[in-house]
């Protein structure tokens, strides 16, 4: 190993707490009486969705998905692959995505694709963070939480080479831009 990474706070636990809550109120005005599937995409949302979870007070369902994506590096392909696939049928069932980071967006916009031809009822997006300054192409965040610089940010799931998801604030790692 290299020398010690250098992090920076961008957004606290509190603030992150904060901003859970938030996207919680918003969700469930929408999702009260609609027993959606929210669908988390691997693994950079599972701590987002559990906290999420936790403030849903309506039926609900939790899926998983894995796709492929970024490897060690930060720049993402643009060739992306379910890994690991759903165990739900969403086809009419209102369904609701769960993500980390929109960056490019190029990896959502292929999940929703592929969600999409499934013929669900409904499908949205919510994003705990958006890098809006990298987009490749357009992407509709429905429930979107903070908006983040062109910086490489780790923490609360999020990781740089499967280190620090466990951080409990998001941070930013320094020289990796
Ligand atoms: P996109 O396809 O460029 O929008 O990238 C989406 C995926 O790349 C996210 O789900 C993350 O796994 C990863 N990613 C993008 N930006 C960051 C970052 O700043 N920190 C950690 N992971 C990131």
């Amino acid at each position: 190993m290299g020398s010690e990474p250098k992090l920076s706070v961008l957004f606290t636990s509190e603030e992150i707490a904060a901003t859970v809550s938030k996207l919680a109120a918003e969700i469930r005005q929408d999702y009260l009486t609609k027993h959606p599937i929210l669908i988390g995409v691997l693994k950079g949302s599972f701590m987002f969705m559990a906290d999420l979870i936790r403030l849903l007070d309506f039926p609900l369902e939790v899926e998983f998905i894995r796709l492929s994506s970024y490897g060690g590096g930060r720049e993402s392909s643009g060739k992306i692959k379910v890994v690991q696939g759903l165990r739900s049928e969403v086809r009419g069932r209102d369904v609701l995505v769960i993500e980390d980071i929109v960056d490019t967006g190029l990896t959502i916009s292929f999940l929703l694709d592929y969600l999409r031809k499934k013929k669900p009822a409904s499908l949205k997006l919510c994003a705990l963070t958006d890098k809006p300054s990298r987009r490749q192409t357009p992407v509709t965040i429905d429930y979107r939480g903070l908006t983040v610089p062109d910086k490489f940010i780790v923490g609360y799931g999020l990781d740089w080479d499967e280190g620090f998801r466990n951080l409990p604030d998001i941070c930013i790692l320094e020289g990796e831009d």
